[in-house]
């Protein structure tokens, strides 16, 4: 058989999502995974066990990234790699992250089956915390790798009980030895759900982002006065919720400034949270994206100063944290113009995008080549329960994958 004619075999792939939805699965037919979670950890035993069956070489780094290397006949050449998350959303999909991991994996056994050897190296990896859902920043461990955020710091950073990552690392068995630094890539790729409605919408199966959105993250504390909501008059309350009601409408008004923005309040904490307590402490997040970094930081501007005027106004003191910001990445050109290539040959069509989601390929892209391989979400959905994806598109963009790094895998 020639190697352009071969495949990935479905319906294994199929089954690899399916034995990874188990882990975790919700009622409502979802997954929650949570980063360096129990179930995080049953789900990485399991990769690992996969990897070790097919001779790869398994490492785990200081910030528990799981890689499984693939020998090629040179062994001093850069590597290919892909993979993505196993990490979840609470209640999120059985497509999102583990798509990006499985298909590596089918590409890899694949490969292992037919006993096909590649000029370069290939590695699959499994990126730590790209959610941010439960320690924050995402893509925290792509983040180290690559040398744009400090692995103390990511190591501190605490979920909402207290718990710090790196002591989450050790206690799931995961805080590895190995340095997380970047070794030499020649290309990387990550097959990815689109998690929006374009490939659906324009009756595409494979979706090729010219890079994507920057991603900027931020904290907001406000402190208010306590009291029983009965006597207390209206006026002169300093109730922080009501200030942070005002806060999220500004948010929203100022993302509609600029076409190409979007801006999210996701999380809320309310304190004492009682029905009949004046709230004295609120905590709550903002997400700003856009394909142009000074949109976002110029929203930011404006939110900023607005929110310090309603905080004045309500007599409820503000602490704003800048707690992330990741650059937007414009991918190699070439190693999408493979991934568009690779679908035509493939007999796929294609839509050149760009991505709204974040992705690890986002911090690998500032020091490798690096591009995305998407395939449609039904009805847009994603990080949802009811999040899905055809397994037929699976399968095609595994074997788009596959191709496309065989393509980079014997290039010399
Ligand atoms: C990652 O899941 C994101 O927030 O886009
Ligand atoms: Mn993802
Ligand atoms: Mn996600």
């Amino acid at each position: 058989m020639s190697i352009k004619d071969l495949r990935v075999d479905g319906a294994r792939l199929r089954r690899s999502l399916e034995t990874m939805a188990a882990i975790g699965a919700t009622p409502g037919g979802g997954v929650q995974r949570l980063a360096l979670s129990d179930e995080d950890k049953q789900a990485r035993d399991l990769f690992v066990r996969w990897l070790k069956e097919i001779d790869c070489e398994v490492s785990i780094d200081e910030m528990g990234n799981i890689f499984g290397r693939r020998p090629g006949k040179n062994r001093e050449l850069p590597a290919v790699m892909s993979g993505s998350h196993l990490d979840s959303q609470p209640k999120g999909g059985r497509f999102d992250g583990v798509l990006g991991v499985m298909g590596a994996l089918e590409v890899m056994r694949t490969l292992h089956d037919h006993k096909i050897e590649t000029e370069r190296d290939l590695v699959i990896v499994d990126w730590t915390n790209e959610e941010g859902s439960r320690f924050a920043p995402a893509m925290v461990s792509s983040g180290v790798w690559v040398g744009k955020l400090e692995r103390d710091w990511a190591y501190s950073r605490t979920d909402i009980n207290g718990l710090k990552q790196g002591d989450e690392l050790a206690r799931i068995g995961y805080k590895g030895e190995t340095p997380a630094r970047a070794f030499p890539i020649h290309a990387n790729y990550e097959l990815h759900i689109e998690q929006g409605p374009m490939l659906e919408a324009e009756g595409r199966t494979i979706g090729a982002p010219k890079g994507v959105l920057c991603l900027h993250w931020y904290d907001i504390r406000l402190t208010g006065t306590a009291n029983q909501v009965g006597p207390t008059p209206m006026a002169g309350r300093n109730d922080c919720l009501l200030a942070a009601a005002e806060m999220i409408q500004t948010v929203n008004k100022v993302a509609h400034l600029k076409g190409d923005m979007v801006a999210t309040v996701g999380e809320i904490h309310n304190y004492p949270n009682s029905r009949n307590i004046i709230p004295d402490g609120v905590h709550f997040t903002v997400d700003i994206r856009s394909w142009e970094d000074d949109h976002a930081i110029g929203a930011w501007e404006v939110m900023r100063r607005e929110f310090e005027a309603i905080a004045d106004r309500h007599g409820t003191p503000i602490e704003m944290e800048i707690t992330w910001r990741v650059v937007r990445a414009p991918f190699a050109e070439e190693l999408v113009q493979n991934v568009l290539d690779t679908a035509a040959e493939l007999g796929h069509s294609s839509l050149y995008m760009v991505s709204g989601a974040g992705h690890d390929c986002s911090y690998i892209n500032q020091i490798a080549p690096a591009a995305m391989i998407f395939i449609p979400s039904k009805g847009g959905r994603s990080h949802v329960e009811v999040e899905e994806s055809s397994w037929e598109d699976c399968e095609k963009g595994a074997n788009v994958l596959l191709h496309c790094m065989l393509t980079s895998a014997q290039q010399l």
